[in-house]
């Protein structure tokens, strides 16, 4: 069993219901450090299934896929590492359009 968490602060839109984005407050137990892109599978499998996330790719820090804001500056999910007892906000990385909670669109700019 989990004895340490990890609370994060997301952004979350859906621009089908949402008017605007807002922030929501997860608290995820974990074991040990997690990446953000573990953190954000483990908020998906047992905490709230609609979060949006890219889904890594490469999973080695080479194809950018995974890229949020991680308390304001840029990151690669599945290389940034997050201690247990932190406090975190992510949002969608900038650049791009937002399709759902961390997902950008690049393309779409
Ligand atoms: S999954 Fe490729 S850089 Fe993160």
């Amino acid at each position: 069993m989990a004895k340490e968490k990890i609370k994060a602060k997301i952004l979350r839109f859906d621009p089908d219901k949402d008017k605007q984005p807002y922030f929501q407050d997860y608290d995820i137990d974990v074991n040990g450090p997690v990446s953000i892109s573990e953190l954000l599978a483990l908020i998906r499998r047992n905490i709230d299934s609609t979060l949006a996330f890219r889904t890594y790719k490469c999973y080695k820090g080479s194809c950018q896929t995974c890229v949020v804001r991680y308390n304001g500056k840029v990151v690669k999910a599945c290389a940034t590492q997050i201690m247990p007892n932190s406090e975190i906000t992510l949002e969608p990385a900038a650049g791009g359009k937002v399709v759902r909670d961390l997902v950008v669109d690049f393309a779409a700019m």
